[in-house]
């Protein structure tokens, strides 16, 4: 045994970023990585100090996949706040788990400069305050309080002023130009000022009530109280329905209170990823409320301008706001899991969730069982006021159109949303009161300006599926049409009649479910908790066979050598490209080539194609991207996609795809790995931020155009995850039980929305089983529904890492043409599987075509 010796992963760090790079696995805020050259015993940990400052323990991870190492990962960002400026960085008093100790020892960390705007991308930079500004909800204003005074002084309590988030963990991170914090936009983009010495009682990001007078010598510089309350969301890191996560904590709750009982004017800024509790700003009389979400990079400049009334804000909720977590339909059905909890799939536990709320999902279920939320999908409140008029509605048998005409009724210029429900008539199937068909959204209006907005929803967005013929369903009987700003407000502007039931479309069956449960309907009322948390082996307990999938063989290539630029030139050439390849080359071509985030020197791209030499082939670079590019080198950082969605605007969704391409492309990444799209199912999974909403046809068509956007400039989208990636930290260990109605109309709904504005070049399928076999080896997910159904013809991916849970012999046998993130091991795997005769080559020729057609569109 060597002696043993920490190393630093990395000696700078950026103050910049509030959650870490790491903090999906660790949960603890921005910090360092030290490398150790032997694992600590379970008392080995010693003291970690900066500039003699001590810090929180750190948290132990293995970085198995590049070297076989333990990592500890040091919150330093608790104490080293500064920027550009060296720290010293102590670790005393470890020992390993043979007692041996490790030698003291000091590093010097330094932080990295402030960032600043580059000029060179302004006009990009421009599409993302934007977005930030439309993206922001204003969910109340009594009392007028908004926006504040020019000039004023901000009271502004709570530590999410030093921890102000624009962005969730994990895939949506993002790694902007520049970002400046709530302080910063305070001094940069105001005219505000800010209450020193209160504000200093936070920066070391304790929510404490402020003791003494404080309080009433706070109140004699302005009568207004600004609170900020902030959370944490992103991939692998599920929110819980408790205090500091869904729920106040103590601190904050004591904070408020106390704030409350002195102040007459408050605003509270909720800077989260997720719809989190909000019954406490009723309960203490908050005056005004701020949604942020995460709106990206320039998301503080936003809120200036909306607590200053430069911005007008016109965000609408693309979710319900519950009044309580456990009022949400789907709340009985969630399970995840908490630190120090053992992970299912990467452990011996799984977890089996019942959809039991159908198609119930989010308003539907509060629109159609009469319960009232806090705040309902669609809201948004703005400093003007507007008046609709609506037309009367026309159905030409396949359209509904309505004209609306919007005029600014206030005295401030505005844009409004015009949201149009359909409520279908109850005949053979139950139905949802009513399901959002379309929406519009005006330009600016002056004071006294109107807009003639012309609605239009189609059939297919308001019909049912009816699982004993697998049709899609317009039943007879009078559809009413709903119109408003919201669907609190949404009014009867006028029906239509279907006089005979149509069936608009039969399709090919797949991915029903293989077990009985119950399932929410109007006469039942209510779901009940029936999800479990079961033994790994017992996850999928009733197994639905696997389809199977034979193509026929490319025919054989038998003349000379064709390289890839010779496929690029002449398309055609194509089949006979894959053809020549060897079984070993297909196996190749069928596995990403590793990743490239792990170590702090390496770009940080999610994946690569494999190059076969002898082709002359380029490689292609993947990388998230909702966002921005999630590379190490800095670009744009755009609002989370639930963010976007609450834009409600498609032109809007459409440019910040666009800016993300150009930006992608300098970065030489031309297959994005986004949108994220999966419907809003519960609020606490961890990827809340990086869906776009409750409701598949608002999620699909933000997403479609965010996607097209990035299409038409050069750069690939990918629909991911398919389907029903509904909790994250234990989605490789979970089974979604569903029924094939919900999947029909909510949770395939989404992606077919998006397709129709869109085609994809990729698609991601997910780590989760849903209805007794992983979609990842479903040939008829892939298929049936995805090539056949969708006409997709790009590759099909599997997520990062699948193959530690599923089979990966069984996933390409079923068309999933790219193992991610892949090693030569899973191409051996494969090469294995063709020589046993148990993977066909034909499968494999099929296969690669589609990686080949995705590349050519692109490299
Ligand atoms: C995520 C994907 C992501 C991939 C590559 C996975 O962990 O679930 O959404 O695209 O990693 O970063």
């Amino acid at each position: 045994m060597g002696k043993p010796k920490f190393s630093l992963m990395d000696k700078t760090l950026n103050p910049e970023i509030v959650d870490g790079k790491m903090n999906a696995f660790v949960k603890v805020p921005y910090g360092i990585q030290v490398r150790l050259s032997h694992p600590l015993g379970k008392d080995g940990y010693g003291r970690v100090t900066v500039d003699g400052i001590p810090i929180s323990r750190g948290k132990i991870f293995k970085l198995d996949m590049v070297i076989k190492a333990d990592v500890l990962y040091l919150p330093v960002g608790e104490v080293a706040r500064e920027f550009d400026r060296e720290y010293t960085l102590e670790l005393t008093g470890f020992k390993t788990a043979e007692g041996v100790p490790y030698p003291d020892c000091s590093f010097k960390i330094k932080t990295t400069a402030k960032s600043r705007p580059d000029p060179a991308f302004a006009e990009n930079d421009e599409v993302a305050l934007e977005a930030a500004r439309e993206g922001m909800v204003l969910l109340r204003n009594e009392k007028g309080v908004l926006p504040l005074k020019e000039g004023a002084v901000l009271n502004c309590f709570g530590r999410g002023q030093y921890m102000y988030r624009n962005t969730s963990t994990g895939a949506s991170m993002i790694n902007p130009r520049w970002q400046p914090d709530f302080m910063d936009a305070i001094k940069e983009h105001s005219s505000f000022s800010v209450n020193e010495e209160l504000s200093a009682l936070y920066c070391y990001l304790q929510d404490v009530t402020p003791g003494g007078n404080m309080l009433e010598k706070a109140k004699e510089q302005s009568d207004t109280a600004v609170i900020l309350i902030s959370r944490t969301s992103g991939e692998f890191l599920d929110n819980h329905p408790d205090k500091g996560s869904y729920y106040l904590t103590d601190d904050e709750e004591a904070m408020i209170k106390a704030v409350t009982a002195v102040f007459d004017k408050t605003v509270a800024i909720i800077n989260s990823g997720f719809p989190m509790d909000i019954a406490w700003t009723q309960k203490y009389g908050i005056d005004a409320v701020v949604y942020t979400g995460f709106t990206g990079m320039l998301s503080s400049y936003a809120l200036m301008e909306i607590l200053d009334g430069r911005t007008n804000p016109s965000g609408k909720l693309p979710d319900t706001w519950a009044r309580d977590y456990y009022d949400s339909p789907a709340a009985h059905n969630f399970i995840n899991f908490k630190e120090g909890d053992e992970i299912p799939g990467e452990k011996d536990k799984g977890v089996r969730l019942y959809y039991e709320e159908d198609i119930y999902v989010g308003y539907r279920y509060f629109d159609s069982f009469g319960k009232a939320p806090a705040y309902s999908f669609g809201h948004g409140l703005s400093y003007t006021d507007f008046a609709l008029e609506t037309g009367k509605p026309s159905f030409d048998g396949n359209n509904v159109t309505l004209q609306v005409t919007i005029t600014n009724t206030g005295k401030r210029a505005g844009k409004e949303t015009a949201q149009l429900y359909l409520h279908a008539p109850e005949g053979k199937l139950e139905k949802p009161y009513r399901v959002l068909a379309a929406f519009e959204k005006t330009k600016e209006l002056k004071p006294g300006e109107k807009e003639l907005l012309a609605l239009t929803a189609c059939a297919s967005d308001f019909a049912s599926f009816d699982e004993e013929t697998g049709s899609y369903l317009l039943e007879a009987g009078t559809y009413e049409v709903y119109c408003g700003n919201s669907l609190a407000k949404a009014v009867l502007a006028g029906c239509f009649t279907v006089g005979k039931t149509e069936t608009l479309r039969t399709v090919e069956r797949v991915c029903r479910p293989v077990e009985e449960f119950k399932r929410l309907n109007r006469e039942n009322g209510t779901a009940e908790a029936v999800s479990q948390l079961v033994d790994l082996d017992q996850r999928i307990r009733v197994r639905a066979p696997r389809p199977s999938y034979q193509p026929l063989p490319l025919k054989k290539h038998t003349g000379k050598k064709i390289i890839y630029a010779q496929v690029k030139e002449n398309p055609g050439l194509m089949d006979e490209f894959v053809s020549q390849m060897s079984d070993k080359e297909l196996c190749r071509m069928n596995v990403c080539g590793g990743s490239n985030w792990y170590l702090p020197w390496q770009n940080g791209e999610a994946g690569k194609t494999n190059v076969i030499k002898k082709y002359k082939m380029p490689r292609m670079l993947v990388s998230d991207g909702n966002t921005g590019i999630n590379v190490k080198k800095k670009n744009i950082g755009m609002p989370c996609s639930a963010s976007i969605a609450a834009t409600f605007n498609k032109e809007l969704a459409y440019r910040v795809g666009s800016v993300i391409a150009k930006e992608s492309k300098a970065q030489n990444i031309y297959q994005n790995l986004g949108p994220g799209m999966n419907i809003h199912r519960n609020v606490l999974n961890g990827r809340h931020p990086e869906y776009f909403s409750e409701d598949p046809y608002l999620a699909g068509m933000m997403a479609g155009m965010h996607a097209k956007g990035m299409e038409d400039n050069g750069v690939g989208s990918c629909y991911k995850h398919m389907f029903c990636n509904n909790s994250d930290t234990s989605r490789k260990g979970s089974h979604s039980i569903v029924s094939e109605r919900a999947l029909r109309e909510i949770y395939f709904r989404v992606f077919e929305v998006a397709i129709a504005v869109q085609k994809p070049s990729a698609v991601m399928t997910s780590y989760n089983a849903v209805n007794g076999i992983y979609p990842a080896e479903n040939a008829d997910v892939i298929q049936k529904l995805i090539r056949g159904e969708w006409g997709i013809d790009g590759m099909v991916m599997t997520d990062w890492g699948t193959y530690d849970t599923v089979d990966a012999v069984e996933m390409v046998k079923a068309g999933n043409c790219w193992l991610t993130e892949g090693s030569k091991k899973y191409s051996r795997l494969l090469e294995q599987a063709v020589k046993e005769g148990r993977l066909s080559r034909a499968v494999l020729e099929r296969n690669v075509r589609s990686v080949i057609s995705t590349m050519l569109k692109r490299v």
